[in-house]
C-alpha cells in the first residue's frame, strides 16, 4: 500500500529508481514518471490501464525548461506561458526528439505544463528530468482532488503519493495548441478561455466530443462515475426520477434531497470547481441509484465544469 507523506527527498529518490510517484498540483493529482525513461512511462500506462494512443502531459519547474523538449515554439506560447505559469495551463509544442514516442503517443506535439503548487514545484527543482504525469486515477474515471483519492484507486499499486491536501483548482489544465500559428483550445479547464483571449486575442476551440481514439483529450466519455449519470435540468430530471433514489449534485440551488451535494451556495464557479470531482466521487459511493446533475452557467469556469458533467454523463 502506498506510503502518503511531504517527503520530496522520497519522492525524488524513488522518481530517480524509475518508480512512480503521485503528485499534487493546484488542478488535480498527478501520477509522475521520469518523463525520459520509457519504461518509467510505460509503468503510467499500465497503473492507469490507459491506451497508449493517449498522449501525457510532461510537468517543468519553469518556462526555460520547455526549449530542451521542444522547438520552434511560438510567441503566443511564451506569451500565454509569461502571463499564466505556474499555473493551470498546458501548451501543445513541437516536440524535441528527446521526448519518448510513448509519451506523445507518436504525435509530432508534446503537452507541457508548469504546476502550480509549492511541494511539487520544489520536487521539479530537485530532479533533472520532466515528469510526465497523467491524472491519478484509473482510465476514464473522475480525477483525485485529494491524497485519499488517489489512495482509494491506486494505493496498491504505487510506492509513495506526496501530500500536498486538496487542489485549489480541482478541475484540470486548460490545453492549447497553436496549429499554424493559431491560439487553439483543445481541452477547457483551470485557466479561463477568456484570460488566454485577453493575452493572445481570438483563439478557435476544438472541443467536439469525439468517440475517435485518434482525437486525443477528446473521449466523449471521460471523467464518469461509474452510476449511471444523467445531466440537465434538474426541475425536468427530478419529475422523472423519485428522489430517494436519486443523487443529487447541484450547483446553487436546495432541492431539499435527502442525497444532494450543492457546489456553491453561493453561486461561484471557482468553488464549484474545486468541489466537483470530490462531490462527483461521493455520490458515485452513496447509496444512490443514479446521479442527476445541473449544469451552471456557461461562462468562465463554467465551460470546463459543463464539459466535465457532460463527459461524465456519457458512458
Ligand atoms: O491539470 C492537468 O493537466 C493534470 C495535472 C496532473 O497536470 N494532468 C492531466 O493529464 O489532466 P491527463 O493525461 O489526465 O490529461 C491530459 C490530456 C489527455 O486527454 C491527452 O489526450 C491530452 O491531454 N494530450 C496530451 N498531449 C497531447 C498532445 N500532444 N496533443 C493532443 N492532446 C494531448
Ligand atoms: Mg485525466
Amino acid at each position: 500500500m502506498a506510503e502518503t507523506g511531504k517527503d520530496i527527498n522520497k519522492a525524488k529518490e524513488l522518481l530517480e529508481a524509475g518508480q512512480l510517484v503521485a503528485i499534487p498540483t493546484e488542478t488535480v493529482y498527478g501520477l509522475a514518471g521520469n518523463a525520459l525513461d520509457a519504461e518509467a512511462i510505460t509503468k503510467i500506462f499500465q497503473v492507469k490501464g490507459r491506451p497508449r494512443f493517449d498522449p501525457l502531459i510532461i510537468h517543468v519547474s519553469s518556462f526555460d525548461k520547455t526549449h530542451l523538449y521542444a522547438d520552434n515554439i511560438p510567441a503566443k506560447a511564451s506569451d500565454l506561458a509569461s502571463a499564466f505559469w505556474p499555473g493551470p495551463l498546458t501548451l501543445l509544442l513541437e516536440r524535441k526528439n528527446i521526448i519518448p514516442d510513448l509519451v506523445t503517443a507518436g504525435l509530432p506535439t508534446v503537452g507541457i505544463r508548469c504546476p502550480n503548487h509549492p511541494l511539487t514545484r520544489q520536487l521539479l527543482e530537485a530532479v533533472d528530468f520532466p515528469l510526465a504525469a497523467p491524472s491519478a486515477n484509473p482510465f476514464g474515471y473522475i480525477s483525485p482532488t485529494t491524497p485519499g483519492h488517489v489512495a482509494d484507486q491506486l494505493g496498491a499499486r504505487i510506492p509513495y503519493i506526496l501530500d500536498g491536501g486538496p487542489c485549489r483548482v480541482g478541475i484540470e489544465s486548460t490545453i492549447v495548441g497553436f496549429p499554424n500559428g493559431t491560439g487553439t483550445v483543445y481541452r477547457t479547464g483551470g485557466l479561463k478561455i477568456e484570460e488566454i483571449e485577453r493575452v493572445i486575442g481570438k483563439v478557435e476551440l476544438k472541443i467536439a466530443a469525439s468517440a475517435d481514439p485518434k482525437a486525443p483529450g477528446q473521449l466523449h466519455s471521460h471523467y464518469a462515475p461509474r452510476k449511471k449519470m444523467i445531466a440537465g435540468n434538474l426541475e425536468d430530471l427530478l419529475a422523472r426520477y423519485p428522489l430517494p433514489k436519486a443523487g443529487i449534485l447541484s450547483f446553487q440551488k436546495n432541492y431539499d434531497a435527502p442525497l444532494q451535494i450543492i457546489l456553491s451556495p453561493t453561486g461561484d464557479l471557482e468553488e464549484a470547481a474545486r468541489n466537483l470531482f470530490s462531490a462527483l466521487r461521493k455520490l458515485d459511493e452513496s447509496t444512490a441509484e443514479v446521479i442527476l446533475a445541473e449544469y451552471v452557467p456557461d461562462t468562465g469556469l463554467g465551460r470546463a465544469i459543463n464539459d466535465r458533467l457532460s463527459r461524465a454523463a456519457n458512458r
